[in-house]
Order: structure tokens, then C-alpha cells, then sequence
């Protein structure tokens, strides 16, 4: 049976999925990454958590649909507190908000402890979630982009492990890559940091704010100007 047809953003995550592994799908909602990647045979079982019993439902009923039943198993949790550690060998947490996956990740030592690959893929808050990956001993191994319509989504391939630190612009941005997108997204973040920086100096926004976020527009510029090199 063919699964349920995912979109371009969770299409990224399942490509950053291991092979082979038993998935922890945090947040699940209707349960769709897990029931495609195990209809085609790249996942064997996965257990669908979710915080809100609505949700779960929804999970249920795409696994009973699609004749899953046994393949997946489906907590009422926080985040991966209802989750054993020996029961998983890898974690997506997609769809929320960067400082929500950073709690998620903060109540969870043992993922890195287990050095289990985490695809995350946040919303929002990209600078504060990158920002606590880097001080909590986690490494950005890899980080994609996807487009849906006018929006583009990102998603990181975390593991355990120091990584380099990051400049104020790849706080925002994550690390320069030849992705074909990263073109579009750098436009994206420039256009939005200097918007924020026109708001700030008509509300004569603080000084040491305006000069961090000029930092990260400079940053952003310069890594645009790689990226077009890059193309040529
Ligand atoms: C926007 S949906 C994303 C669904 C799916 N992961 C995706 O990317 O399409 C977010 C889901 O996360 C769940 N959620 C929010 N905070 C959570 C938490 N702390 N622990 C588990 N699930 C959570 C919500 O109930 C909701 O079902």
C-alpha cells in the first residue's frame, strides 16, 4: 500500500531519517511521517507521541488505515518523557517552535548520552535553538531546506558533539552551504533582520540590540555574496 503522500517539508525530515531505525516522532499529530517512511520499507516501527490526546487520535487512525497496527506504538506525553531510551534509535521532533524542541531536547539527557540522531525541524526561534544546541554539547551534522509555495523550512541532522562556534549570522541562518535554496533563504533572513533593524530605529529601539542584529545582517550579506560564488 502506498503511505500517505508527504509534503516537501516532511519529505526533508524523512530523507535525514536513518535507515533502519526505530523513529520517535514527537509531536505527531496525524502520524504521517512515521506511516510513510515504514510503508516504504525505510523505518520497521516507530512510536507516535504527542501531548494533546487529539492529536494522538488523528496518529491512530492513520496507522489503523494504512494497516500498521503493531508497527507503531503511540504516547500521551511530553515530549520523549514517555519514551524508554532502549526503545529508540533515533528522534524527530518536527513542526514546533525552536525554544519548545530546546525543552523537549533539555528534559531528555539521554539522547545525547545515546549520541541518537535527531532530525529537528524547527518553526521558529532558529537563533535560540541553535544557540542552546551549541552550549548543550550537540553538533549540526547537516541542514536542509525545503520549499512550500512561498515559505521555505529548514530541518537539522543533530548529533552529540562539540561543534565550532557559531557566528551571530549563522545562529540565524545556520552554516553557508550549496543547497539551491540557500540563495532564497539568505534573501529571506536579510529581508527580515532589516526590517526588524527599520522598526527599531523608528522606535529608537535599544543600541545594543540594533548593533547585534547589524552584526548579523553584515554576516548574512557576506555569506549570500559565498553562496552566489558558489553558483558561478
Ligand atoms: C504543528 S504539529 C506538527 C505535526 C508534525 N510533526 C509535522 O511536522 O507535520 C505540532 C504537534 O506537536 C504537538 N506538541 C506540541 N508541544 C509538544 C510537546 N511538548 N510534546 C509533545 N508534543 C507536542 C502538538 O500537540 C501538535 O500535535
Amino acid at each position: 500500500m502506498r503511505g500517505p503522500e508527504l509534503s516537501p517539508r516532511l519529505s526533508m525530515v524523512g530523507e535525514l531519517v536513518p535507515v533502519g531505525a526505530r523513529l520517535a516522532d514527537v509531536g505527531t499529530d496525524h502520524a504521517y511521517l512515521p506511516a510513510a517512511l515504514i510503508l516504504e520499507g525505510k523505518i520497521p516501527w516507530a512510536v507516535a507521541a504527542d501531548l494533546r490526546r487529539g492529536p494522538l487520535d488523528r496518529a491512530r487512525t492513520t496507522v489503523r488505515e494504512y494497516g500498521l497496527t503493531g508497527k507503531a506504538a503511540f504516547r500521551l506525553c511530553d515530549g520523549l518523557t514517555g519514551i524508554r531510551p532502549d526503545e529508540v534509535d533515533a528522534v524527530a521532533v518536527a513542526g514546533m517552535g525552536g525554544e519548545t524542541i530546546a525543552a523537549i531536547l533539555s528534559a531528555a539527557p539521554w539522547v545525547r548520552e545515546r549520541d541518537l540522531p535527531l532530525i529537528l525541524q524547527p518553526m521558529s526561534s532558529f537563533p535560540d535553538l541553535r544557540g542552546w544546541l551549541q552550549s548543550n554539547g550537540f553538533t549540526i551534522a547537516e541542514e536542509r531546506l525545503a520549499r512550500e509555495g512561498d515559505t521555505l523550512y529548514t530541518a537539522l541532522l543533530v548529533r552529540a558533539g562539540e561543534m565550532g562556534p557559531l557566528s551571530p549570522a549563522e545562529l540565524w541562518a545556520g552554516r553557508n552551504n550549496r543547497d539551491p535554496l540557500r540563495g532564497a533563504w539568505l534573501d529571506m533572513w536579510i529581508a527580515r533582520v532589516r526590517r526588524a533593524l527599520e522598526g527599531m530605529a523608528r522606535a529608537r529601539g535599544e543600541l545594543p540590540r540594533r548593533r547585534e542584529l547589524e552584526e548579523v545582517l553584515e554576516g548574512l550579506i557576506e555569506m549570500k555574496k559565498e553562496w552566489e560564488q558558489w553558483q558561478q
